[in-house]
């Protein structure tokens, strides 16, 4: 349960910090999560206790027993978002508190304890404050912000879930996700593997989903595919999401994107995108998009544009689809027209150059 309790950090400030040309070389081509700040959270959370011992510290390895259990039974979960630089110089961070809210709803679905929202996004702004200079300066660069909770204890028996867990946030600069920035993706469709099934742990952004999805990767890339797209894990019909981003598909002026039942993950962009629909004034519908819906869809000139996001990747067109019956191209391959228009109006708000309606923007620094 999310408690009230009050967590205060103790800061311990790192004695080998990266120099400023250090850091401005790993800034000018910093890569998709591969270079880490010079500092890390930590909070522990002991059962009857609760959550304790919360530092900011200098960024290092962790020393843990080989039987703990996260090595073994893989509870774990994380988080993804991004801290901005935006004109003028202020850093902000996008609905931190949709990440806070969707972590504590995997913690549930994991068996793990839930973090109070204004801890989580403390322990954000602690971090980005404390390692601002790593925040890029570069246009589309941003900090990618990785909070992440593991099971501590040291024990292999599965009759109950851990007792102790360590809760921690790590950093890093990152350019685009996809080294081609907008250029359209390939998707191969997995018609083999199942991602998600009702009653598991598909909404949960746990490690484990991602775990079993390497294979499935790993074949879309053998395929000559940039990405696997998941289906259901019934008729392997309908379309679920992308690897670990959601996916919309334009009709015109109409957006269809899968609908949440519990088999894949409730994107924060996802959600902001529907909202954006709505002020754009384009019709945005949940609901369930078979593979041929698709394909006839592309046929016959209806379905227009379609694009994944997710923090990481933000807007990202799909450009062509293969499957074990073969492929078909999305419009004209290239990006569509509303796909870029939400990109810009979605980075516009990241960034400070567009109004924010919703008051999405949490200002750090
Ligand atoms: C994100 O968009 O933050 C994600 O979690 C995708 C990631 C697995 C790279």
């Amino acid at each position: 349960m999310t408690t009230a309790q009050q967590l205060s950090f103790d800061v311990q400030h790192s004695d080998a910090a990266r120099t400023p040309a250090e850091r401005e070389r790993v800034l000018a081509a910093p890569g998709f999560g591969q270079t880490f700040t010079d500092h890390m959270i930590s909070i522990d959370y002991t059962e009857g206790r609760g959550w304790h011992d919360a530092r900011l510290m200098p960024y290092g390895p962790l020393t843990l027993d080989p039987a703990t259990s996260v090595f073994h039974y893989a509870q774990e979960l994380f988080e993804g978002l991004k801290a901005y630089r935006q004109a003028g110089g202020t850093i902000a961070t996008f609905r931190p508190y949709a990440n806070a809210a969707r972590f504590n709803q995997s913690a549930r679905r994991m068996a793990m304890p839930e973090l109070p929202e204004d801890a989580f996004v403390e322990s954000l702004e602690l971090l980005v404050q404390t390692d601002r200079d790593w925040v890029p300066t570069t246009e589309g660069h941003s900090l990618y912000l990785r909070p992440f909770m593991i099971a501590t204890q040291p024990a292999l028996g599965v009759n109950y879930p851990s007792k102790t867990f360590k809760y921690m946030v790590i950093a890093s600069p990152a350019a685009a996700y996809f080294s081609g920035g907008v250029k359209p993706v390939s998707v191969w469709l997995s018609q083999e593997y199942t991602r998600a099934a009702p009653g598991g742990t598909g909404f949960a952004k746990c490690g484990g989903n991602y775990a079993a999805a390497f294979v499935a990767q790993r074949q879309a890339v053998e395929q000559g595919c940039d990405q696997v797209v998941w289906l259901d894990a019934f008729e392997h019909r309908y379309v679920e999401e992308m690897g670990g981003m959601n996916l919309f598909f334009v009709f015109g002026d109409r957006l269809v994107t899968p609908d949440l039942t519990g088999t894949l993950l409730p994107g924060v962009t996802r959600d902001s995108i529907l909202t954006m629909a709505a002020d754009l004034g384009l019709t945005a519908e949940e609901r369930k998009i078979s593979t041929d819906e698709w394909r006839e869809g592309c046929e016959s000139g209806e379905l227009t544009e379609v694009f994944a996001c997710g923090t990481a990747a933000v807007i990202t067109p799909v450009g062509s689809v293969k499957g074990a019956e073969g492929g078909w191209t999305v419009g004209d391959g290239t990006p569509g027209k509303l796909t870029l228009q939400l990109r810009e109006e979605l980075t516009g708000i990241q960034y400070g150059t567009r109004p924010d309606p919703h008051n999405w923007v949490h200002k750090i620094c």
